[in-house]
């Protein structure tokens, strides 16, 4: 086990929305010293003022080999924060273990662990992938329920009301049906999961309907992404459905005109990115993951997490990863955090004295249709 003083933990695109978020909550969990990486540097300074204890700005391009390699030379463990991830894949992954150094990634998913796993590069080394919220807590929190009540059914709506980075946009499109990046895709939309196998088209996409302790009208698209169905596997689970949540009116005729479009280029992204900042005006942002439960004992529970800014709660679900890996809690090889991370301190810990995170679960379903404000 490492010394974490002495520790370096590289962080990659730590400018971004997510990345800075992922180098304040590093920083409030560590004295470790951290390397704060982008293009540009001015950004990452003023960021490593606001930080403040042993931190350093280092440019670092991942479309560079040369500066990739410079970068991950100097680290223990590296985050990657950087995206879209669908265009990074596991080059930044890669990198890292050729220089010795553990990897962390809050998205990477199937396509970076397919790459990734059974690498003789990766051998010895602990790679953490899908450490962010969705993917990441939104596999944690049902294994955390798992644990404690055994689970059979579930049903999950997960959403907001937020802005939208150009990273998460260009990722975001990739869900859509008809999106055309087939070495890239993370999921199956309009897909369910019953009794042990996918079922195509099992399920629609609906746009001015309305899904459990969601306020108002929203656009649910059906996507069963790899971490759902790797869940559903790994639990048993009789049935799992699974809806992307969107409820900005402008963001919602976006996404609806790009189904079934295969080409979703800087333009769209461009457009989404201008619709959901329109779609906050003079609203409070929010996010939330609302599961529909149905126990082992076939009892139903209804599990809410809500925050009001998913990129900083993914940098912090990022920030708790790495320092598990920089402990040595986790085992070596490559693995997607919530599968290895303990559900209950680690729930414990994103949930716990953080007034921007709240955790409800009650016994009963959740119902479709909620009383504006209820919340
Ligand atoms: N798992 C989850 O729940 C979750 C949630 C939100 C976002 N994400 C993912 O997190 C990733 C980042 O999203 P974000 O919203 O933080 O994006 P963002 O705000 O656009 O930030 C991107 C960061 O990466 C840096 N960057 C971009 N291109 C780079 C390159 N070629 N080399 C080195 N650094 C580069 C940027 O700085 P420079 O431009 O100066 O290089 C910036 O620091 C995306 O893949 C997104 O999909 C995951």
């Amino acid at each position: 086990m490492r010394d974490l003083e002495d520790t370096v933990i590289g962080v990659v695109g730590a400018s971004g929305a997510v990345g800075r978020h992922a180098a304040h909550a590093l920083r409030s969990l560590s004295h470790a010293r951290l390397i704060l990486g982008a293009r540009r540097t001015d950004p990452l300074r003023a960021l490593a003022d606001e930080l403040g204890g042993l931190v350093e700005v280092a440019p670092v391009d991942v479309d560079s080999p040369e500066s990739l390699e410079a970068f991950c030379h100097r680290c223990d463990v590296v985050l990657n924060c950087a995206g879209p991830s669908y265009r990074i894949l596991d080059r930044v992954a890669v990198a890292a273990l050729a220089a010795g150094a553990d990897y962390v990634d809050v998205t990477g998913d199937t396509p970076v662990y397919d790459r990734l796993a059974g690498s003789p590069a990766a051998e010895g080394h602990r790679v953490l992938l899908s450490a962010g919220v969705l993917p990441g807590l939104s596999a944690l929190l049902p294994r955390w329920f798992a644990r404690r009540h055994g689970l059979r059914e579930m049903t999950v709506h997960a959403g907001g009301l937020e802005r939208c980075t150009g990273a998460a946009a260009a990722d975001l499109l990739l869900s859509l049906p008809g999106a055309d990046a087939a070495e890239a895709v993370f999921g199956h939309p309009l897909s369910a999961w019953r009794d042990g196998a996918v079922v195509e088209g099992a399920l629609r996409a609906r746009d001015g309907t309305r899904a459990p302790h969601f306020p108002g009208v929203v656009f649910v698209q059906p996507f069963l992404t790899g971490e759902a169905r790797r869940l559903a596997d790994a639990l048993g689970l009789h049935r799992l459905d699974w809806y992307n949540v969107h409820p900005g009116e402008r963001t919602r005729a976006v996404l609806t005109a790009a189904v079934g479009r295969a080409d979703h280029g800087s333009e769209t992204v461009g457009r989404l990115r201008r619709a959901a900042d329109l779609d906050l005006v003079g609203e409070r942002p929010y996010y939330r993951l609302v599961y529909s439960l149905v126990d082992g004992a076939g009892t139903p529970h209804t599990l809410l997490a809500r925050f009001t800014d998913s990129y900083r709660m993914t940098g912090r679900v990022g920030a708790a990863t790495t320092m598990a890996v920089a402990r040595g809690a986790t085992p070596t090889g490559v693995h997607h955090a919530a599968d290895v991370l303990e559900p209950e301190p680690a729930v414990t810990a994103l949930f716990e004295g953080d007034e921007d995170a709240v955790l409800h679960l009650w016994q009963g379903a959740a119902t479709a249709d909620p009383e504006e404000g209820a919340l």
